[in-house]
């Protein structure tokens, strides 16, 4: 599926939302459509829309806080995404999006000891052979790094987060991405490298994300892979030559595939010169703000080994920033329901 017959779908269950607005299943696929095509604005907006036909008493509530958790948390409405997530998981305590988007407030606050403490915690009638219980391990495994736990994130990566056989293309993009934050921070993945190209050879989905495509790049690029290199390059260009593909493939995923290759090539300059006009404007390719950071990270990494001070200073006060996004408290009111005050537990 490209990502036109996502847009076309997506303007579907906008209209059906409008007049079903408690279709909870409409819903969660627009919300991943949002996701995916990374409408930032929408992962909130959407569930805005419907939130005053719902209340509390509802079957499911808990799943929309949940869905709203996620779109405040993304906007940068850290105090009140956490209240919203944790009350959707007081009232569905196995909603794993919910649990998944609290990781993702802590994640951007620069709290990874309250968001192990937060992912460790052992729920009830989950299962932990599926898509979205690796992505929540890859979570873990960023705190574990942010803590300085290379060990501890390696072993977190051996355990759940390598791929196995037909795994999702977003679960191949986070090992990817958790192997490269691991090296960037002096970390040594190792063979691990080619067992993930080998897997990404064997599932091939590249040419169809401009978020997933860069992800195949730095294992071909770190397991020395030229023949896979290739063969992503050249996908990538026919995805550029396609609808679409002058925004997202030219503009995006080409630029940050040769910044990555730079950075094994030993050319950090030329690195910085092709990542950083991509920081500003990632949201396009699609998926969460704490995945399209790994450009960021790659280029204040590039900066540093360049020796361009004043660059990677400038990059480093970017990250940290991200720390001190925190909003004020307000209130959701739900008519018919319970107002919830925002505050974080
Ligand atoms: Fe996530």
């Amino acid at each position: 599926m490209g990502c036109g017959d996502i847009d076309a779908g997506l303007s579907a269950l906008e209209h059906h939302l409008v007049s079903h607005p408690s279709d909870l299943l409409a819903l969660q696929l627009a919300h991943l459509g949002d996701l995916v095509l990374g409408r930032t604005t929408m992962l909130r907006d959407r569930i805005a829309r419907v939130l005053g036909h719902w209340s509390e008493n509802d079957s499911g509530y808990g799943y929309l806080l949940g869905m709203l958790d996620f779109g405040l948390e993304e906007t940068f409405a850290f105090e009140q995404a956490e209240v919203a997530g944790r009350r959707a998981v007081q009232l569905q305590p196995h909603d794993a999006w919910a649990v998944h988007a609290v990781a993702h407030v802590c994640e951007m606050q620069g709290r990874p000891a309250k968001g192990l403490q937060w992912l460790k915690v052992p729920r009830a009638d989950w299962r932990y052979d599926n898509g979205m219980a690796a992505h929540k391990k890859w979570h873990l495994a960023l705190m574990q790094l942010a803590r300085g736990e290379h060990a501890q994130a390696l072993a977190m990566y051996d355990e759940t987060v390598a791929p196995g056989p037909e795994v999702l293309s977003l679960n191949l993009a986070d090992a990817s991405s958790l192997l490269w934050r691991l090296q960037l921070r002096g970390g040594e993945p190792g063979e691990r490298w080619t067992a993930l190209a080998q897997r990404w050879k064997a599932q091939g989905v590249w040419g169809a994300s401009a978020f997933v495509d860069p992800h195949a790049a730095m294992a071909f690029i770190s397991a020395g892979d030229r023949a896979g290199l290739q063969a992503l390059r050249q996908a990538a260009a026919s995805a550029a030559a396609g609808p679409g593909g002058e925004a997202l493939w030219r503009r995006l995923a080409l630029p940050a595939i040769e910044g990555f290759a730079a950075v094994i090539e030993g050319k950090p300059v030329r690195c910085t010169e092709l990542l950083l006009p991509l920081l500003p404007a990632t949201q396009p390719m699609g998926s969460s703000h704490a995945q399209r950071q790994v450009l960021l990270l790659t280029a204040l990494d590039a900066a540093r080994r360049s020796g361009q001070q004043a660059m990677a200073a400038a990059l480093a006060a970017e990250q940290a920033v991200h720390g001190s996004r925190v909003l004020p408290s307000r209130q959701i009111g739900t008519p018919g329901g319970a107002n919830h005050t925002l505050t974080p537990a």
